[in-house]
């Protein structure tokens, strides 16, 4: 009697034991990817300090093989709607509107437009970069870049950037339009903001400086080249690659608290059913 009462004790001491080794291991499974999160996130003082290059270079200088070569594929494909000169027709006037505005629209492919009664979407582009570059120079040529406008296509080293600094500008500033994972969302009267996670750093500094259709401008008195970095950083870093959609990569903070209570009751009381129905066999 006293023997079979040990047995149960035992039998059930060794459930319970896996489910702790189990909620240890989750522990130090969370906390060991919290601790590599912040390593990679804040920046070192020194390397702050070493920043020579600057965080993004504006070239707006392009030669007249560039502005030719831009001209041609401006009279195929755009003029019909923005007029011989870029002056307007049915499409709006694009002097002066800077190549940087102009280098979005055609490298995301929402230009050439095919159905000008909706919102221009991101799409597979018509042109490579050589071309959306050229298209951008000969516009240019046209008038100069209005006040206001980037002087260039924006080139984004983010080399020095933080991304610590990158995720809180992009609560304040992007997440309530494109929300908190870049994933995009409808706004008010059929606009939507688009999902982030194709934009190339070129294009993510482009919107924030030129702010285009219902995006507001971000201008260099709002955000500073070193801070746009920092946003380009983090949206084309975790944003476009989250290392946290199955597998091992536990690397964000919230995931890692919602897997290991999953880990905890899921598995934890798979083991409990499992030693239940071993037992009562
Ligand atoms: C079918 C007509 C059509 C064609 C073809 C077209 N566009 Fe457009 N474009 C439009 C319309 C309409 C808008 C305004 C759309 C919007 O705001 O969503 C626009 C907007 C733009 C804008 C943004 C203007 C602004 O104020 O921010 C740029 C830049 C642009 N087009 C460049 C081009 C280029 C370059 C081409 C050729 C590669 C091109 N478009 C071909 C109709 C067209
Ligand atoms: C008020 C809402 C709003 C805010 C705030 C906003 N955006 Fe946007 N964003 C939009 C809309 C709308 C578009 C699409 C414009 C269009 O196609 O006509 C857009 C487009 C973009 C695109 C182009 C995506 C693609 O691949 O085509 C990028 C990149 C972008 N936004 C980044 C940002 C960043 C970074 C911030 C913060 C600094 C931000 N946005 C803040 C509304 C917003």
């Amino acid at each position: 009697m006293r023997n079979l009462r040990r047995t149960i004790r035992v039998r059930h001491l060794v459930p319970v034991g896996l489910v702790l080794a189990v909620a240890v291991g989750g522990l130090l499974v969370s906390l060991s990817a919290g601790a590599s999160t912040r390593a990679r996130t804040v920046p070192s003082g020194s390397q702050a300090l070493a920043a020579t290059p600057p965080p993004i270079r504006y070239v707006g200088n392009f030669t007249s093989s560039q502005v030719r070569e831009g001209q041609l594929l401006f009279e195929a494909n755009c003029s019909s709607c923005h007029g011989d000169r870029a002056q307007g027709a049915v499409g709006p006037n694009l002097q002066g509107l800077g190549p940087a505005t102009v280098d979005f629209w055609v490298s995301t492919g929402r230009m050439p437009l095919a159905d000008a009664s909706v919102q221009a979407t991101q799409k597979p582009p018509r042109f490579n970069g050589q071309q959306a570059t050229a298209i951008a120079a000969f516009v240019a040529s046209l008038a100069p870049t209005g006040q206001g406008f980037p002087s260039g296509i924006p080139h984004v080293d983010t080399r020095n950037a933080s991304l610590a600094m990158g995720n809180r500008l992009f609560v304040l500033n992007c997440a309530a339009c494109h929300t908190i994972t870049g994933a995009g969302d409808a706004l008010a009267a059929g606009a939507y903001a688009p999902s982030l996670h194709v934009a190339t750093p070129t294009q993510v500094a482009e919107a924030i400086r030129t702010g285009p259709g219902n995006m507001p401008v971000f201008g260099s008195g709002t955000l500073s080249d070193a801070q746009v970095a920092d946003i380009v950083a983090y949206v084309t870093g975790p944003i476009q690659h989250p290392n946290n959609r199955g597998g091992l990569g536990l690397g964000g903070i919230g995931p890692v608290a919602e897997g290991f209570v999953a880990l905890l009751i899921g598995v934890g009381g798979i083991m409990l059913i499992a030693f239940w129905l071993g037992e009562r066999a």
